[in-house]
C-alpha cells in the first residue's frame, strides 16, 4: 500500500487483502459507512453499507447493527466476459482512499481477449446530506466492444446473525423494506443519470460509457417526506454535490488538524486516525453514539461501548463540542435501560450498558465468547461485573461540561444521569464493617482477562470520580439554576453521597509504589506473555474467562495504567514510573484501547522513546491492520475508533502535554526528539485556541478575546 499526503493506495489487486481493505478503504459521514469493497463485490467480500443507529434482530439471534442494501454494486460485461477482478484478467489497478475529503476511487485496467478495458469509479456519503450516497461510473475501451452495465441496489448482503429486513415494495428506483423485529421502515432511492441499466450496447475504441448515481437512504421516521426530499437532491449535479462535500471536510480540518513536523509517517497516521473518527460521529442527532467498530460493519453488534467516553470524546470535546454534547446526551436519553439493566441484576440507579443500542439496553449476552475446544458459549462477566461503564459515562459528560464550559447538559438530564450512576454504585458496593470503608466487590476492569476481581483499582477510582463530579455539578446547579436545584434536592436522596465518596476505598501505591489492579493480583502466576504463547493449543484460543491468563499476571489491556492516564495529574512521576515498569511486561495489549494509555503515560515519565512506539502502534492500528481478528471464533475486525481517539490522546495530552485542572488548561510539551513541531487547534470555554509547539516554545495565538480563559505554559501564566 502506497502513502501519500492525503491519501492511501492499493496499486494491485490481492484477494487476500479484501477482508481488510474493506475497513483500510472506508468511507462513512455519520449516519453510515460504506466498507472499501469494489462494485462487482458481494456479500461474500464483506460489502456493507452500515447504518447508524438502526439495530434488529433475527430469532434468537444477536441484535446487531443493520446494513442497508447495497447502493453501490454494478455489473458490467464485456464482450461477454464479467468485470470483476475477482475472476477476470486484471493488468492494472488501483484503489484509492482521500482521506482529506472522504471519496473512494478505484481505476481497473481488464484485459478482455486484447481488449483493453478500464473501469473507474468514485464515491461518497455526502457530509452535507447525510441521507445521500453517490457514484461516478465509466468504462472506457481501446477496442470496439459489446458492453452491458447493470446497477441496483443489491438487497443480497452481509450480515452476521442473520437478515434484518423484508421487502415491502419493490420499484424500479425504490425499495421499501421493513426491520424484522421493531418493524421499522427504510426507504431507499436511486436516480442513475447517463445510463440504460441492462442493455448490452456498442461501444467504439476511444469511447466511454459513465453514469452517475445518487441514493437516498431513510429509515424511522425520516422516511416521511423522503420521496420530496431525495427527488430535491438528485436534481443536483455530481459536481455540485461533491464539492458542497468536500466543502464541510475543509472545515473539518480545519477545526482539527494536527500537524506533525519531521516525521511524515506519524503525519499520515494522524491524520488517518482524524479521518475516521470523523467520518463515524453522528453529525445530526444525539440518539446514537459510536459503534467500537465504528461503521465498518457489525462486529461487536454494532453496539457502543466505553470507547466513546473514555477514548473518542476528549477529541470531540476539544475539537467540535457540538458534536460531543450529543455523544453525551445519548446516554442521557438511554438512562431508562441503564436503569432496567441495574433491576434486572438487583440494583438501583443506571447501570449502564457493556455493549449499548438505542435504548441502552445491554446488547451484550452472558456467554458472548465462543469456546474454541467445545464450540459452546463460555461464561463471560462482561455485561454483569463490567460496572465501570457507568462511571466512565458521566467522566464523558462532566468532562464535556469542563472542557466546554456548557453545563446546560445538566438540567436536561445530566444531573440526574449522574446521581442514578453514582446510587448504582452505593447499592452495588459492599460496606466492610471492620474496615469502616465501601468496597466493590465482583467486578471486571479494563482487563477483562481477570473476571469477577474485588476492587479493581480503575474501578474504585473511576467511582470516587463519580462522586466528585456530582458534588461539582451539584455545587454548580446550586449556584446557577437555584429553582432546578431545590427540586432536585426535594425529589432525590442524597444523603448517602457524601458519606460513600469518603469511605470508599481506592487501591493506593504499595512501598514500592506499585498499585495492586485488584486483590489478590500479586498472588496470581508471576510469568512471561511469550511463555503463555507457548502455552497455547489452538490459535485464537480466549485467554479470559477460565482461559490461560486467568490464573496469572498476564493482562489484556492497559488496567493500572489506564488509571494513571486518566488521573495523570493526581499520580506522581515516580509512581507513575513504577507502574508503567512493572505492568508493561504482562500486559498483552490484546485490545487497541491499550497502546494509547501506554504512549501518553510514557510521554508524561520522560520516555519518549516508548511513547512514540505506542503513539504509532494506536495511530496506525487501522492502516496495518495489525489487530487480532478473532476473539476465540467470533470475528472481531473492523475499524478502532477507540485507537483513532487514542492517537489525539497521545499527541495532544501525552506529547503536547496538555492538561487541565481547577478552569487552567495547561500545555506542558515534550516532543519525540525528531518532531521539530507539533501544532494543533482546541476549543476551551468556547475559545478556539491555535498551538504551535517549536524549538522548545510555545506559541498559543487565538482570533477570540482570550481574557476569560486562564491558560498556562509549563505551569506559567500565558499571556495572549
Ligand atoms: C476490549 C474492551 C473494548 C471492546 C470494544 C474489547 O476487546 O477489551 O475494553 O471496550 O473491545 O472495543
Amino acid at each position: 500500500m502506497e502513502i501519500g499526503t492525503w491519501e492511501i493506495k492499493e496499486t494491485s489487486f490481492l484477494r487476500d487483502k479484501v477482508e481488510q481493505n474493506g475497513s483500510r478503504f472506508l468511507i462513512g459521514n455519520g449516519f453510515m459507512g460504506y466498507r472499501g469493497t469494489l462494485e462487482e463485490f458481494g456479500k461474500k467480500q464483506l460489502v456493507a453499507l452500515n447504518m447508524a443507529g438502526l439495530f434488529d434482530k433475527n430469532g434468537d439471534s444477536w441484535r446487531e447493527s443493520v446494513n442497508a442494501p447495497n447502493p453501490f454494486y454494478v455489473k458490467t460485461v464485456a464482450n461477454g466476459v464479467e468485470l470483476n477482478v475477482l475472476t477476470a484478467d486484471i493488468l492494472d489497478h488501483e484503489q484509492t482512499l482521500n482521506i482529506r475529503h472522504g471519496i473512494h476511487t478505484r481505476k481497473t485496467v481488464f484485459n478482455v481477449n486484447g481488449a483493453k478495458i478500464t473501469v473507474k469509479s468514485e464515491r461518497f456519503l455526502s457530509m452535507q446530506r447525510e441521507n445521500l450516497a453517490a457514484l461516478k461510473y465509466t468504462v472506457s475501451t481501446d477496442t470496439d466492444i459489446t458492453l452491458s452495465v447493470d446497477t441496483y441496489l443489491d438487497t443480497d448482503i452481509w450480515n452476521i446473525h442473520g437478515d434484518h429486513f423484508t421487502v415491502k415494495s419493490q420499484k424500479d428506483n425504490f425499495l421499501e423494506l421493513e426491520t424484522i423485529e421493531r418493524k421499522l421502515p427504510i426507504f431507499v432511492y436511486q436516480h442513475i443519470s447517463g445510463l440504460e441499466s441492462g442493455s448490452a450496447k456498442t461501444v467504439k475504441a476511444g469511447e466511454d460509457v459513465s453514469f452517475t448515481k445518487l441514493c437516498g437512504i431513510y429509515w424511522g421516521e425520516k422516511t416521511v417526506n423522503s420521496d420530496k426530499d431525495f427527488s430535491a437532491n438528485s436534481e443536483l449535479s455530481f459536481d455540485t454535490l461533491i464539492s458542497e462535500h468536500k466543502a464541510v471536510w475543509e472545515e473539518v480540518w480545519d477545526n482539527c488538524d494536527v500537524k506533525i513536523g519531521g516525521d511524515d509517517e506519524a503525519q499520515f497516521a494522524m491524520r488517518y486516525s482524524l479521518y475516521h473518527l470523523n467520518s463515524i460521529v453522528p453529525r445530526n442527532t444525539d440518539k446514537c453514539s459510536i459503534p467500537a467498530r465504528g461503521l465498518s460493519g457489525q462486529v461487536y453488534k454494532g453496539a457502543a461501548f466505553w470507547d466513546t467516553e473514555m477514548f473518542m470524546m476528549p477529541f470531540f470535546s476539544f475539537t467540535a463540542p457540538n458534536l460531543c454534547k450529543n455523544l453525551a446526551a445519548y446516554r442521557i436519553n438511554t438512562i431508562a435501560g441503564a436503569k432496567r439493566k441495574a433491576k434486572e441484576f438487583g440494583y438501583e440507579g443506571a447501570f449502564y450498558a457493556w455493549e449499548s443500542h438505542e435504548t441502552g439496553d445491554d446488547a451484550c449476552t452472558l456467554f458472548n465468547v465462543n469456546d474454541i475446544f467445545t464450540g459452546r458459549p463460555l461464561r463471560t462477566y462482561f455485561k454483569d461485573c463490567q460496572i465501570h461503564v457507568s462511571a466512565d459515562v458521566v467522566y464523558g459528560l462532566w468532562e464535556y461540561c469542563v472542557v466546554s464550559g456548557d453545563y446546560s447538559l445538566l438540567l436536561s438530564g445530566g444531573l440526574e444521569m449522574m446521581y442514578e450512576c453514582l446510587y448504582f454504585f452505593y447499592s452495588y458496593s459492599v460496606y466492610k464493617p471492620l474496615k469502616n470503608r465501601f468496597e466493590l466487590h465482583n467486578t471486571v476492569g479494563p482487563d477483562e482477562y481477570h473476571e469477577r476481581v474485588n476492587n479493581n483499582a480503575f474501578t474504585n477510582r473511576m467511582v470516587r470520580y463519580v462522586a466528585d463530579a456530582f458534588e461539582s455539578a451539584l455545587k454548580y446547579v446550586k449556584e446557577n439554576s437555584s429553582k432546578y436545584y431545590d427540586e432536585f434536592c426535594k425529589t432525590h436522596d442524597i444523603s448517602f453521597a457524601e458519606n460513600f465518596k469518603e469511605r470508599l476505598y481506592v487501591p493506593g501505591p504499595n512501598q514500592d509504589k506499585i498499585i495492586e489492579q485488584f486483590d489478590g493480583y500479586y498472588k496470581l502466576e508471576d510469568t512471561t506473555l511469550e511463555t503463555l504463547r507457548n502455552r497455547e493449543i489452538k490459535k485464537n484460543e480466549y485467554w479470559g474467562a477460565h482461559g490461560l491468563a486467568s490464573t496469572t499476571r498476564i493482562l489484556k489491556q492497559a488496567d493500572v495504567v489506564m488509571l494513571l492516564n486518566v488521573f495523570r495529574s493526581e499520580y506522581e512521576q515516580s509512581v507513575k514510573k513504577a507502574n508503567w515498569e512493572f505492568y508493561e511486561p504482562y500486559t498483552e495489549h490484546g485490545s487497541s484501547l491499550s497502546a494509547c494509555a501506554y504512549g501518553i503515560v510514557a510521554a508524561g515519565i520522560g520516555k519518549q522513546d516508548w511513547a512514540y512506539k505506542y503513539f504509532m502502534k494506536t495511530a496506525t492500528v487501522d492502516l496495518t491492520g495489525d489487530t487480532k481478528q478473532y476473539l476465540g471464533d467470533m470475528y472481531i475486525g473492523g475499524t478502532h475508533p477507540a485507537a483513532n481517539g487514542g492517537s489525539w490522546n497521545t499527541a495532544v495530552f501525552g506529547f503536547g502535554g496538555v492538561s487541565y485542572n481547577n478552569g487552567v488548561l495547561d500545555i506542558s510539551p515534550s516532543l519525540p526528539k525528531h518532531w521539530n513541531k507539533l501544532e494543533f487547534k482546541l476549543i476551551w470555554q468556547g475559545i478556539r485556541l491555535n498551538i504551535v509547539i517549536e524549538d522548545n516554545k510555545v506559541k498559543i495565538t487565538s482570533a477570540q478575546p482570550t481574557d476569560n480563559i486562564k491558560v498556562t505554559v509549563n505551569k506559567k501564566e500565558y499571556k495572549f
